[in-house]
């Protein structure tokens, strides 16, 4: 019988394209969205890429008003894992609203453990962040580099780490993988889904390939004082898509232990690229221009992270293959191809 798993977040960026390697590897989803972050659009991609067994149920994790709901939908869909992405992610607005994000991180959080105890589906990844290791290690950074989160948001992602630590060291029937994301960007080869950020992007990439489309008219560098070699901030950019066959792999190797337990698995490609390099790979493969003026430093940014991916490759056999070339080239079939994301009319 196929595997089914649950999918927190599933029609968002990350979420979509895990689903659509699940499914293509032959397994069931069932994906809880609140589509709060994500376009219903996105669902009618994945089936669309990905033919097989996909339910939705469009419920909020963070309201107790669907608790009940979601447990039973759970447990109706004979879930046996789950993979948790949903949850906010700005860093700016988890400072402005910390409890918002307290709320809705840590509640969804409950709410799907909850759930997953009640379907007796003890098996959980979660969708944690390379943001966990703050200011405090050089880089490569392990999973055994020093925590401590710079803002509310990150403090989530610790937080609910260490809440499945807890659960797993006192039921030994859990199984937690919790995945510290680098920088994700790229988009499935197809073009067809991609991250869609609502208003101003964040995030470098959004924002590079809003500029080479003609949605914005120049990037904003923050900072070439940085001491690296160009000046400019420098991280592990990973594809998406390599991202999310990472959960494949954390979920395979939560089924073949023996008993259960809770470990932390970087996932970054080992190498780092600047603002201006990725500017460059991104000009590259556009053909595009992207200008760019240099502005001050952001608050809250760091010089240089990038990952020791080799947990990763030891305990999962997985390790990152597509290039920046790779991931600038899907990143702008999918941006050039829905210049307006998902509400993109074709
Ligand atoms: C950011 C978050 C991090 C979160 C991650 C999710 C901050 C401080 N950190 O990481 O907590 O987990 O997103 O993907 O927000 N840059 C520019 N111009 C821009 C945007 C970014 O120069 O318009 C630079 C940044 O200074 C940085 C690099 O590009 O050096 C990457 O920035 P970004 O994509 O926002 O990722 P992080 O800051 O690493």
């Amino acid at each position: 019988m196929a595997q089914k798993i649950v999918v927190t977040g599933g029609a968002g960026y990350i979420g979509s394209h895990v689903a659509v390697e699940l499914l293509s590897a032959g397994r069931d989803v069932l994906i809880i969205d609140d589509f709060s972050n994500a376009h219903p659009e996105a669902l009618a991609r994945i089936k669309e890429l990905a033919p097989g067994n996909l339910e939705l149920l469009e419920r909020d994790l963070a309201n107790p008003a669907h608790n009940d709901d979601i447990i039973a939908a759970v447990k109706a869909f004979g879930a046996d894992s789950a993979i948790h992405l949903a949850g906010l992610k700005a860093v700016g607005q988890s400072v402005a609203e910390p409890m918002l994000y307290y709320r809705t991180n840590i509640g969804a959080s409950l709410t799907l453990i909850r759930a997953l105890d009640a379907a007796n589906a003890k098996t959980i990844v979660f969708s944690s962040s390379a943001t966990v290791y703050g200011e405090l290690n050089d880089s490569p950074v392990d999973e055994a580099g020093k925590t401590g989160a710079a803002n509310p948001y990150g403090r989530t992602k610790l937080i609910i780490e260490d809440m499945l630590k807890d659960l797993a060291a006192a039921d030994g029937a859990w199984r937690v993988v919790n995945l510290r994301y680098f920088n994700p960007v790229g988009a499935h080869p197809s073009g067809r889904i991609g991250e869609d950020p609502n208003g101003v992007p964040n995030n470098l990439f959004p924002f590079i390939a809003q500029v080479a489309v003609g949605r914005r008219k120049k990037l904003m560098v923050f900072g070439d004082d940085y001491p690296t070699r160009d000046g400019t901030g420098i991280r592990d950019y990973i594809h998406v898509s390599d991202l999310a066959r990472g959960h494949l792999a954390a979920l395979d190797y939560l089924a073949g232990l023996e008993n259960g337990g809770a470990l932390d698995i970087n996932l970054g490609t080992g190498a780092g690229y600047s603002v201006l390099e990725a500017v460059a790979a991104f000009k590259r493969a556009s053909n595009r221009d992207v200008p760019y003026e240099i502005a001050p430093r952001r608050e809250g940014d760091i010089a240089e992270v990038y990952a020791n991916a080799k947990l990763a490759q030891k305990l999962l056999g997985w390790r990152a293959e597509k290039t920046i070339d790779e991931m600038c080239a899907d990143h702008w079939r999918w941006q050039s191809n829905n210049p307006d994301g998902y509400n993109t009319k074709v």
